[in-house]
């Protein structure tokens, strides 16, 4: 991987977290130079020294403090590892964040949450970064020893997310929207009707074509997954079909890319009951269910759209299913999953998906995380709109 990566190091995490990664990037080939933090106290010097980070990363160490503009304009990204309450302190206080804004190069901020310090909130620092920056969380747990415990994102994590901002920036200046998650369809103020989708597909793809260097709008159910924190990416919370239906309209300008993977719900009840439903010993309750708008099939009949994705989740005769979606929605690509595999579908964090598309024969993509499983979508994307 080619690619020059400042890193800015803080307090004890440098030498629990900080001081693996940038092995670990280096191992990847990077161009890799460290800026630990040197204030009095427990700094990242103070734990790891100067010398030390020169000879490991085998560049040069400056201390952030001595960092001139040049040092942030000469790089392809700017890792924060972790973001701590010191670092944030220095870019909104001092020259550090002029010169950040300045080169404009994209920014990866590793959110730590220190057993022993207050939580911090780095969202207002993400709104001063510029395009495809990235707040990371995490919780994979460090023992910092006398320290305390640090939750941060894990390394398999940030390696990933480097190398999805250095390898392609292939959707810059696209605009692309995507539904995720499951509806929720009310049947008084406390049942509702949904689905098991836990939007982890739609969230990867949103994230992917972000750090790809789309605009990204998210129009997302009810969901438990926490969606990251993209300078360029808008997440847009709704709750039912209906809802969905007049957020993506919203969305509906200036498109190149629309990619349909929320689970719909098909049904909505008949009537809405203010009131909770009472029930009644020895008496059935029957509810009467109507269509809800489908999304998809409404933007297919679009005289000008976007290249245009929808998901089929199938359990039986799924090619068959898939073709049949294809044609009837006008889109362009369907990704199918059975979601009767092992490791396919809902609320887990693999799938393996086939692409069907009117000109091209099916492509079987192997079973792997739904987020690189997002990458190789629109891989096949970016290639069938060429
Ligand atoms: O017909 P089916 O629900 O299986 O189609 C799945 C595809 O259609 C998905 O891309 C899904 O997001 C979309 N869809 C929709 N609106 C609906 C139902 C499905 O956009 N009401």
């Amino acid at each position: 991987m080619a690619g020059r990566i400042l890193i800015i190091v803080d307090g004890p995490a440098a030498l629990t977290y900080g001081t693996p990664m940038v092995t670990a990037l280096r191992q990847r080939k990077y161009t890799v130079q460290v800026a630990p933090t040197a204030y009095p106290g427990p700094s990242a010097t103070a734990f790891v020294s100067e010398l030390a980070w020169t000879t490991l990363s085998g560049h040069p160490c400056k201390t952030i403090e001595t960092l001139d503009a040049e040092a942030f304009r000469q790089q392809d990204l700017i890792l924060l590892a972790p973001v701590s309450h010191q670092v944030l302190d220095i870019f909104l206080r001092g020259k550090a964040l002029e010169y950040l804004q300045a080169a404009g190069k994209p920014v990866l901020a590793a959110v730590p949450r220190l057993s022993s310090d207050p939580q911090e909130d780095p969202t207002e620092f993400l709104a001063k970064m510029p395009p495809r920056s990235i707040l990371l969380q995490g919780d994979t747990l460090l023992d910092l020893g006398a320290m305390g415990t640090l939750k941060a994102p894990s390394l398999e994590a940030l390696l990933l997310t480097v190398d999805s901002i250095l390898s392609k920036n292939d959707l810059a200046g696209k605009r692309v929207l995507i539904t995720a998650g499951p509806t929720a369809e009310d049947i008084d103020p406390v049942r509702f009707l949904t689905n098991r989708s836990s939007g982890k597909m739609g969230i990867a793809l949103a994230t992917a074509a972000a750090l790809r260097g789309a605009e990204v709008q998210l129009v997302h159910g009810p969901i438990q997954t926490t969606v990251p924190a993209l300078t360029n990416l808008h997440a847009v919370p709704v709750r039912s079909a209906e809802e969905m239906h007049h957020a993506v309209l919203e969305c509906w300008t200036n498109l190149d890319i629309a990619i349909l993977a929320a689970a719909v719900a098909d049904f909505r009840p008949d009537h809405y009951a203010p009131q909770k439903i009472k029930k009644v010993d020895g008496q059935a309750l029957i509810l009467n269910l109507r269509r809800t708008p489908d999304i998809l099939a409404e933007l297919g009949t679009f005289e000008t759209r976007p290249f245009l994705v929808g998901f089929a989740a199938e359990s039986d005769d799924v090619e068959v299913n898939a073709l049949l979606k294809l044609r009837k929605k006008h889109c362009d690509l369907i990704c199918a999953n059975d979601i009767r595999k092992p490791g396919c579908g809902f609320a887990v964090d693999t799938n393996q998906i086939t692409l069907y598309s009117p000109e091209e024969a099916p492509l079987h993509l192997p079973l792997k995380p739904k987020r690189e499983l997002a990458d190789d979508i629109l891989n096949e994307i970016v290639r069938r709109m060429k």
